[in-house]
């Protein structure tokens, strides 16, 4: 507004300027006509009696004739000139300075011969005291040209008229430029109150006749929306009240369904017969089951426990957590076939090997295939069973399930599918070897959302898609259409719900560490390192005790002191290759313990058996090392949990720079497990590391965690599925309301 007013101001002042030059210009002229005008007049009237005594004996009559003309006020003095241009008389008062010859030289026409007559001649001389305007006037006598009068007039009036129309006018410009400054100030404001009133008005839901609102409006919502999703709850963060506010708030309550391969509690018979609760070593469990349990809902999975189908309702149902409630499991069999041939066959022996850059063979066998098909369509059977909705929002878990999300689509057309791929997906180039790459993309892209833990593994898939399929990428939206159908495909690094329950109830730091050198049967000095994984070729684990051997060939100063525990959960062990690595695994540990230990001391413990959380985390608390030493991994929610478990801001994280999390962990000593050497300094490096050092990292990396957790990572998936369905039915009833005209 102000710059409105200065702009106007500036116009007006420009205005004032130029109306006042053109006056001035004006009235200038108009004076000069005017003294002219009166010059020849003076003359012709004095014609007769000055022609009388116009020659030099009478020279004291011609001086008082045009004495008599100076009377006149404006006059000031008067001189008579012949025709040869010399002074015949002139008043007292007329100055030297304007002689006959001069006026005389401008009265010649300038084209005309000696003899042409004379003519008028009329100038305004600007001098210090003023404005004198000449005018040379031809004098006639009987038809004959005797001379010229030279009159010199005061113009001083006319300069003083010209200043005070100039005055005048700047002035009457100034008071119109402050009305108008004024009037445009007020306007302005009486249109902002009304503008401002009308749009609070629609903001707060009323009806608006104004459509140059709409646009506004929407944005404004929309960062409303954001703003409360943002800082929402109390300080910010992302909690389980918060997501399940996100929920309601987003998609009207409606039930999560999530499916997943792997279930979050196992019900196992045991040797007595009683039934023992299990929760498996499984990231994607680790990360999930909080987010069911804030949301409520179902969650379909392969019941794998050996008392699994004693623990569920006729509707294959069970409620969990055990004493909690608040969700339930959907249980869907399998025979020992379709296991064989989705699970360990396609799964585990294709897919997976595919995904991960850990030099294993990937092996696709065509009877693989189709279990994978036909389990895929059991689960998206399932998932129709168990919906409450026509347009549900399922999510739709890892490669177990490439095939789920178009599956689901054919059942509930309006689903809202997200599918989110738990492990990385591998370059175009490697994709392509499997022999059903293009319907597993088809697959996929039956989603509305798929997911992956970085960037990178997203553009992987675009250059797949683009290799195999015909569909457009839609780089801007970070989206695939095909056959009119758009899948968003985004990043949505996975993380631990915060805080980690199990912290809850983990005895204090001191007592895990007395608890677990008791447990191991170590020395008081002894300094722990701990890794926590399945036994899967892809984690490392073989990389990771050869790390340690070339520590305490380095460094003897660590021999009988440093123990490396490994907490290798049995995984997959009916396929060979796990088999083999078990084998390796133990009797690398039981070489280096034979070429380092002595007496009660072994460099290595090797713990192959399942440990239920609550023990996992009396290990990472105790440690004063963690090592995860993944060769390829989506994200590694091991390195995260170690991070969680130390609130005592102690222990250093070696973290391999393939992990996923290594892209978020930057405070752990990032490592290549492949470089032993590397490995092994990094190992040095954190057992002398400093308290202070320690805290540091630790403190920042939690201080990220607390904030991307898995809150988060479920909240923005499940707002942007929402933002996807919002669209979707505004689209609907866009297209509803054109049908109806
Ligand atoms: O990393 C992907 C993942 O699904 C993890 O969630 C889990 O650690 C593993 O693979 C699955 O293991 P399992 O075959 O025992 O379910």
């Amino acid at each position: 507004m102000l710059q409105f007013v200065l702009a106007l101001l500036a116009g007006l002042g420009l205005l004032a300027w130029g109306v006042t030059q053109f006056v001035q210009t004006t009235a200038q002229n108009w004076f000069a006509r005017d003294v002219s005008l009166r010059a020849r007049l003076v003359v012709t009237g004095a014609r007769a009696s000055l022609a009388s005594h116009w020659n030099k004996e009478h020279r004291r009559e011609l001086r008082k004739q045009l004495s008599e003309i100076t009377r006149d006020e404006r006059v000031m003095a008067a001189a008579a000139c012949t025709l040869d241009f010399s002074r015949l008389t002139a008043t007292p008062d007329f100055p030297d300075g304007f002689g006959c010859q001069e006026v005389g030289d401008h009265m010649q026409s300038p084209t005309g011969t000696p003899e042409a007559p004379l003519q008028e001649w009329n100038s305004v001389n600007r001098l210090p005291a003023g404005s004198v305007a000449v005018s040379a006037i031809p004098l006639w006598d009987d038809g004959l040209e005797v001379g010229f009068v030279v009159l010199l007039q005061d113009l001083s009036y006319a300069e003083r008229r010209e200043d005070a129309t100039t005055k005048f006018l700047l002035a009457a410009f100034g008071v119109v430029a402050l009305l108008a400054a004024l009037v445009t100030l007020a306007i302005a404001r009486l249109s902002r109150q009304a503008w401002s009133a009308e749009l609070r008005k629609a903001l707060r839901g009323d009806r608006t006749q104004r459509p140059e609102f709409q646009p506004i409006l929407r944005d404004v919502r929309e960062l409303v929306e954001r703003m409360i999703e943002d800082t929402g709850d109390t300080s910010g963060a992302w909690t389980a009240e918060r997501l399940k506010q996100t929920l309601r708030r987003n998609l009207r309550g409606e039930r999560v369904v999530i499916l997943a391969n792997r279930e979050p509690y196992v019900h196992n018979r045991e040797p007595d017969g009683s039934i023992r609760v299990l929760h498996p070593a499984s990231g994607l469990v680790t990360a999930l089951e909080p987010v069911l349990r804030a949301c409520s809902g179902v969650w379909i999975a392969h019941g794998s426990g050996t008392a699994d189908r004693d623990t569920v309702d006729r509707s294959d149902r069970v409620r969990v957590p055990p004493g909690e409630e608040s969700y339930y499991i959907r249980r869907v069999w399998l025979s020992q076939q379709e296991e064989d041939g989705y699970y360990y066959g396609f799964s585990n022996e294709g897919l997976w090997p595919l995904c991960h850059l850990s030099h294993a063979r990937p092996l696709f066998r065509s009877e693989d295939w189709i279990e994978y098909q036909l389990v895929n369509e059991r689960f998206a059977d399932a998932v129709a069973a168990e919906v409450d909705s026509d347009d549900p929002i399922v999510l739709v878990q890892d490669y177990h399930f490439a095939l789920a999300p178009a599956l689901i689509r054919e059942r509930l057309p309006a689903a809202t599918v997200i599918m989110f791929w738990h492990i990385p997906w591998p370059n175009s180039e490697r994709f392509g070897i499997c022999p059903w790459r293009n319907q597993i993309l088809e697959g996929l892209l039956g989603s509305s959302i798929l997911g992956f833990h970085t960037q990178f593994h997203c553009n992987n898939f675009f250059d797949s898609v683009d290799c195999y399929l015909e569909a457009r990428i839609d780089h801007e939206q970070h989206g695939v259409i095909r056959q009119g159908h758009p899948t968003l495909v985004r990043p949505y690094p996975i993380s631990l719900e915060w805080p980690v329950r199990w912290l809850e109830s983990a005895p204090s730091q001191p007592e895990c560490r007395e608890q677990v050198w008791r447990e191991l049967q170590l020395k008081p000095d002894a300094l722990l390192g701990v890794g926590v994984d399945r036994l899967d070729y892809t984690k490392g684990v073989e990389e990771r005790l050869l790390a340690v051997e070339t520590l305490l060939e380095r460094f003897p100063q660590f021999i009988g002191r440093f123990t490396f525990v490994q907490l290798a959960a049995p995984s997959r062990t009916k396929i060979d290759r796990y088999r083999e690595l078990n084998e390796l695994v133990e009797q690398l540990a039981a070489r280096i313990n034979v070429r380092f230990g002595s007496g009660s001391y072994r460099p290595i413990i090797l713990r192959r058996f399942h440990h239920e959380p609550p023990d996992v985390f009396r290990y990472y608390r105790a440690a004063h090392v963690c090592y995860v030493s993944s060769l390829h991994d989506g994200m590694n929610l091991v390195a995260k949990e170690f991070v969680a478990a130390r609130d005592d801001l102690r222990g250093v994280l070696l973290l391999s720079q393939f992990t996923g999390a290594a892209r978020e962990l930057t405070e752990a000593l990032i490592v290549n497990p492949y470089d032993l050497e590397e490995v092994s300094t990094a190992l040095a490096t954190a057992l002398r590391m400093p308290a202070e050092e320690q805290a540091i990292r630790l403190r920042s990396m939690r201080t990220l965690l607390s904030h991307f957790n898995v809150y988060r990572w479920a909240g923005e998936m499940l707002s942007d599925a929402a933002r996807l369905r919002s669209h979707e039915r505004l689209t609907g009833r866009l297209l509803e309301g054109a049908a109806a005209e």
